[in-house]
Formats: C-alpha cells, structure tokens, sequence
C-alpha cells in the first residue's frame, strides 16, 4: 500500500460502490472517506438538467430551464471552430450555474446513413470535420471548468436495436472513419470522459471492448480519463471494468458482483483500483475547477447571461443554415427579401416552430422566437399567415388548409413557406424510414409554385430531407435545421439580409435514399449491422460511384459571390513528418460582404488499398467586404495523406503524388496542384501466406525464394505460379515446411506487425 494513495485508503466495498453512479446523475459519495458526488448532465444542444427524480422515466423528465442552442447539425453546418467553443462555453456556464460538472456532449458519430433517428445530434458525415468541431466542443466546456463527455465511443450510427445490434466493421474503416474524430478530440483535447456507447463493434458490446477502451483509446491514444458508460450499456459490472469502462451509470444491478467477482478471482482487483483512481481524479477536477460555486445555489444563472446566451443561440442558427438554392425570378435572386416587400407566411411551423430533437437532448428553452412572430417583426404585424397542413397529418383538414394557403397565394406577392419534418418523423431510439416531407406538405408546395413562381421554402429537420420532384420549381431553399430557441428571428434575419447565410452542408443531401452509402445494411440484420461500404462513406460514396448528389458536401451559398485562386501548396518533411501548407486568394467578387468556406480536398492517385476519390483536410472561414481580398493559409499535416493500413495496422503516409485541391464544395472545386511526397516505403512482412510473386517483388524475399528454389525466374516467369502463396508452393513441391519457417524467418528481420495479429498477406 502507498500512503497518500486515496485508493488505498477504501475498503473494496468502497471501491466497487466507486465504479457506478449514485442515482440517474450523480457519482457515488464515500463520505467517510471525504468523496464528493459530482453531477453529470446531458448535452449536447444545451444543458438538460433534470429536475427531481428520474425513477421510470428513464431519466426523460422535466428539465431545468436553459438555453436550447441549434442541435449538432446546425453546428456542424456553420464549419465554424470558433463559434462551436463559444455556444459550448456557454453550455458550461449554465451548467457551473447548476451545479454540473461533466456535459454530456458532444456526439461526434459520423452519420452513417441519413435514416440515423439521432443525426441531428451529430455533426457531419465526415470525420475531419466531426473532429475540428467536436475538439472546439470539448474546448469550449473545458475551459470554463466543466467537463465534457466524448459520444458515443463508438460506431453508434443507428437507433433501431441500438441496446445490441453489432457494428461489423473492418479495422481500417474504424480507424479513417468512426474512430478518427474521437481520436481527434481525445488527443488534442484531453476530454475529463468518454462515453461507452451501447451497442457492440464486431460482437462485443463496446463497454466490454478492451481492445477498443484499453488498447486503441488508453494506449494508443493515451486517454487518461474517465470511460463512462452511456446510460444503461452495461450488461456486467464487472466485464465492463475488465473491457476498460470506469464507471456504470446510472446505477446497475448490486456492487457486490465486483466484489465477488475480486474474490472469485474473475477481476482482478488492481483492475478495480485503476478505475476508482480516475473516478477519483475526475471528481477532484470537478471539485477544483468549481472552486468557491456553491452547488446548493441554484438557478442562478444570470438574466443578463440568459438574454447573451439566447444571442448567441440566434447567431448560431444564422451561421448553420444552409442556403441550398437562390435562383433569379424577374432577373435577379429571389432572396434577400425587402422590408418592404409583400409577403405572405405559409406553414404550421411558423407557428409552432420544430427547433429541437427528442430524446435525451431535449432542452427546457428559456424562450422561443416563433418565426411568425419574428417574420411580423421585419415585415409588419399584419403580415398574413395561413397555416397550409396540421403537423398530426389529418388529410381533412390539410386540403381545407391548403386550398385555403394556395388562393391566399395567387396575389403578387413573395410566399415564405416553412416546411419540415413533424416531432415524431425523428427522435432518438429510433430511425426513420424514408427521407420525404410529409405528403401533406408536398402537395401544397407542389401548388404554392403552380400559383405563384415567387415562393421561398424554409425547412426544418435534424436529419436531411431529399429535394424531389417538389423543389425543381422552388427557386429558393433555406435549410435552417433544427435551429434552436432563437429559431424565429433568425429565419426572419437571414431572410431579410440582415444576416448572410453562411452555413456548408456537412453531409450530402442525395436525390434519392436507394443512392445512400449504407442503403444495403442500414439498420442491420438479425443483430449485425455489415458496414460493407467500407471508408466509403457520405461524399467519399457518392464520388467514387459517380452518383450525381441534389446537393454535395461542402455547398452552401450566399447573398454575395466569391472567387478562389491562386492556389500554392508547398511541402516539407517527409513520412510521418509531412507538412503541406496550403495558401490561396479568396476574393469577394459580389456586392455585399459575405463569408466563404475555403475547403482543402487531398486525393492519393496511387495506393494499394482503394481510397476515396478525395477526402476534406483542411477548412477556412474568410469574410470579405465587396471587392476585397484575402491570402488563406491553412496547414496540413501526415494525416491529410495517410491511411491505416490494415496489415501493418497503423497509419502510413506512402510516397507518391497526391492532388490537393480547394473549393465551394466536395463537387465545385476551383484549382488543383499536384505534389510529390515523400512518404516512408513500408515493407508488408512476407509470409508461408505471400504468394511467388509478393516474394519475388521484394527486395529481401525475392533473392531468398529464388536460393531456394534454385531460380526464382522460373517460378515467377510461370504465370500461373505467381499468385500461389509460397506454403502451397513448397506442399505441392515437397518442401519441408520448418524450410518455410526458416525463410519467412530470414526474410522479415525485425517484423513491425503487432504480435499475435493475425493478419498476413
Ligand atoms: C443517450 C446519451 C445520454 C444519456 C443520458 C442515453 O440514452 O444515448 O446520449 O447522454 O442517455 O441521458
């Protein structure tokens, strides 16, 4: 026993009570030995505190009051590091206010599939991007002394049977796509936890998965926190400590299964002690970095705080909403629309606005602009309205309702119709089974535009809709999401100018749901869920297949037009080493100030395995004034050109040339330079599995094999002997096989592959 250890000082009955919750959201008190509990509440789209006791409500009931912040989505969309950390800064401030020490937040899962019921809680289909805005999250809560909690770990990506469907995935695709935006965040942002999520990765459930808790998370990336497991993803207290998950919430079953399983000689108890050290750490991190914050003095959330907070959620809604179409009517763009134009306001969801998801993000907002109300603000409180369809789908009542929306329509006049998808369309727990708008809603756009060619759409929902034949006549879409509390006036600011719209689609919006990456296996079958598309996911899908998407990654337009040229890139280092730094003029060639995304793509023309067409590196926000511009330099680093390599299993920059290119989107790219690297020429081990002409390739293998045989030309000169592994080879010759030991031997000194991988080639 070392003194001064605090784990020494608990007996093992403390330490099991240690490793899992007190009550739905609190860490369990030792006080004899003078442990605190700390409070742990969800995120990510605004603190959801519950108040009073979760019982059977699963922990859904009544929350706190605060501020309802633009979901994932919307975040995702504004590609804006900067903003992220500073809506989650605020998160924190409410939280710290509230007496909460770790926020459950952020979700940086890669939507899979546009049916995931929880996408809007997540940021992008691409890990680059989910890893930036994901890093800027945990920054964010971190600095203002509150905790966050990295979910889910991993491979979350549907809500159907998500309690114990198993994510078959290769290990390449965790590594470049599921994994790499947590591993972003975890090594760049030391986050105080990461949550174990509930399902399993190729048949174990990942709060058991040592090999992704102990030796991806904790020795490959060095995590040092806490693993918490998602509310309910344990199965067995103590598998769950041996897989490397530190704490059970809320509480599961009886402490006395760690402590028998110790005794039993199951668990070993250092195992036990290891967890109960970081449940340690953490609660003493929360306790320093609450300092003097009394945590009996509650909601003392300042008003002034309250009305910058709502601010804030107003300028996160304008920064994500993506403006997908803008086309001219009469000659010019139909949007921005005067103050003094003559509008007439179509959509139930005007009037009940959908600003946020269901489910365990669900925020108690602290006040709601209705767009109605706003929309009357900017255009006069007479403004007429028609609500065109229920939101329950009652077909009676949506035909009253639209001829009603549709005669109203006929005058000369702009229609501002606000569409989405109803509540019960997406949740968490469960996932959708077609991307369209209610048909309700189709049919009346369907004859707004038949009536009228001036119509504008406004759409909310978390998950993307697909545009069909409905948006062809439409000649302006704003995709506002679920925008959050200040969901009115800013709909009512981006439509009147008085905001640029300057959100980017971080995900595709496809034509159709049959073109979608996981269209073949998403949810799963029978319990597994076969991510046969491999690294292909989103754009990297559509690219690869030439599937000509509705609108691409990346697009997003504005009120003002911009120009990117001049693009230089220049490398350095070499392997592991590499830099690449990207520099390009941007130039503001409209007549209004306006922001552009600068987007860096990075392809490998030359790889032995199968890479996406181009795969997003780098990002820049630049706002210009008309006619001004700006030199972007961004810098790349190893990962903008690696890939795992699944045989060596680790990430591998290879030699050869590469295209770096920027632009406006994944499919509007405005200048490409092609670059040499010098990356590390990695050596694949040779094995009895490698076939003649794997030996005869090799420098080392291929003088060995043809000693051996006494003339490897003939072998390899005989085609149909080339692709046969050297173990045949030699069975079929007679060759004694401890000979092909030996020269497997001989021909791999100093062997990287990890023991005991099975892999060979
Ligand atoms: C969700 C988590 C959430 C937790 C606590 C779970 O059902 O998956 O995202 O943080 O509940 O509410």
């Amino acid at each position: 026993m070392r003194t001064g250890d605090p784990v020494a000082r608990l007996t093992l009955e403390q330490k099991a009570s240690l490793t899992s919750g007190s009550d739905f959201w609190h860490t369990q008190p030792v006080e004899e030995a003078g442990v605190a509990a700390i409070m742990l509440a969800d995120g990510p789209t605004g603190l959801r505190k519950q108040a009073g006791e979760s019982g059977l409500s699963l922990g859904m009931g009544q929350s706190v009051p605060a501020t309802c912040f633009p979901t994932a989505t919307t975040l995702g969309s504004s590609w804006d590091p900067d903003l992220v950390e500073r809506v989650a800064a605020a998160i924190a401030r409410e939280a710290r206010a509230e007496g909460v020490s770790v926020v459950l937040a952020p979700g940086v899962n890669i939507k899979r599939s546009p049916l995931c019921g929880r996408n809007f809680e997540y940021l992008s289909e691409d890990p680059y991007l989910s890893g930036e805005l994901g890093l800027a999250f945990v920054r964010g809560l971190q600095t203002q002394g509150v905790g966050a909690s990295v979910k889910h770990f991993a491979a979350n990506n549907a809500e159907t049977d998500r309690m114990r469907l198993s994510a078959d995935v290769d290990e390449r695709t965790l590594h470049e796509i599921y994994l790499a935006a947590f591993e972003r965040v975890v090594t760049a942002g030391d986050p105080w936890t990461v949550m174990a999520s509930y399902n399993k990765i190729n048949g174990t459930y990942a709060t058991e998965n040592a090999w992704l808790l102990r030796d991806v998370l904790r020795d490959t990336w060095g995590f040092d926190g806490v693993v918490v497991s998602d509310w309910g993803a344990v199965h067995d207290r103590a598998a769950a400590l041996r897989g490397g998950t530190d704490l059970a919430m809320p509480p599961f079953g009886d402490d006395d299964t760690v402590v028998d399983a110790v005794h039993a000689g199951t668990l070993s108890e250092s195992v036990v002690d290891e967890a109960v050290r970081r449940v340690l750490a953490l609660v003493a991190r929360a306790g320093a970095a609450a300092g003097d914050d009394d945590p009996d003095e509650k909601n003392t959330f300042s008003e002034e705080a309250r009305l910058s907070h709502h601010e804030l959620a107003r300028e996160a809604a304008v920064a994500g909403s993506v403006l997908l179409k803008n086309d001219p009517v009469g000659g010019a763009p139909l949007l921005p629309l005067s103050e003094s134009a003559d509008v007439l306001v179509v959509g139930e969801l005007a009037r009940t606005p959908r600003f946020q998801g269901s489910g365990s993000s669900r925020v108690n907002p602290t006040q709601v602009d209705v767009p109605l109300d706003a929309l009357r603000a900017t255009w006069g409180a007479d403004l007429p309205f028609e609500p065109g369809y229920t939101l329950d789908g009652t077909p009676e009542e949506d035909r009253t309702l639209r001829a009603a929306a549709v005669e109203a329509a006929r005058a000369d006049r702009t229609v501002v119709c606000l569409l989405g998808l109803p509540e019960s369309y997406e949740s968490e727990g469960y996932d959708r089974t077609h991307l369209d708008l209610p048909p309700a809603q189709v049919e009346l756009v369907q004859e707004l535009v038949a009536a009228n060619p001036r119509v504008v759409v406004v759409l909310a929902n978390g998950g993307i809709i697909t545009p069909v034949a409905w948006s062809r006549e439409v000649p302006a879409l704003l995709e506002a999401w679920l925008a959050g509390q200040a969901v009115g006036s800013a709909i009512a600011d981006l439509l009147s100018g008085r905001a640029e719209p300057t959100g980017r689609l971080a995900e595709t919006i496809p034509f159709r749901l049959e073109d979608t990456p996981a269209y073949l296996d998403f949810p799963g079958h029978l319990g597994h869920s076969r991510y046969g598309e491999g690294v292909f996911v989103g754009y990297r899908y559509y690219d690869v297949k030439h599937i000509p998407p509705a609108y691409p990654f990346g697009h997003g337009l504005g009120y003002t037009t911009f120009a990117q040229g001049d693009l230089a890139v220049d490398v350095a280092g070499e392997g592991d080493e590499v830099r690449a730094t990207v520099s390009v003029t941007v130039t503001n060639t409209g007549s209004r100030t306006g922001t552009e995304v600068v987007q860096v793509y990075v392809s490998d023309l030359e790889s032995p395995v199968a890479r996406p067409e181009r795969e997003l590196k780098g990002f820049a926000r630049v706002t210009l004034d008309p006619g001004a511009s700006q030199r972007v330099v961004l810098e790349l680093g190893p990962r903008a050109f690696a890939y795992w390599h699944p045989v060596l299993r680790r990430w591998v920059v290879e030699p050869g040339t590469f295209t770096v290119s920027i632009g406006a989107s994944s499919a509007d790219l405005r200048r490409s330079v092609t670059v040499t690297v010098e990356g590390t020429q990695v050596r694949t081990p040779l094995s009895a599995e490698s076939t003649v002409a794997e030996w005869s390739a090799d420098p080392v293998g291929g003088p060995l094999l043809a000693r051996a045989f006494g003339g490897g030309a003939a072998l390899t000169d005989n085609p149909m002997a080339a692709e046969v592994p050297l173990g045949v080879l030699a069975g079929l010759a007679g060759f004694p096989r401890a000979n092909v030991d030996v020269l497997v031997d001989a021909a791999n000194p100093g062997d990287e592959r990890d023991e005991g991988d099975a892999a060979t080639r």
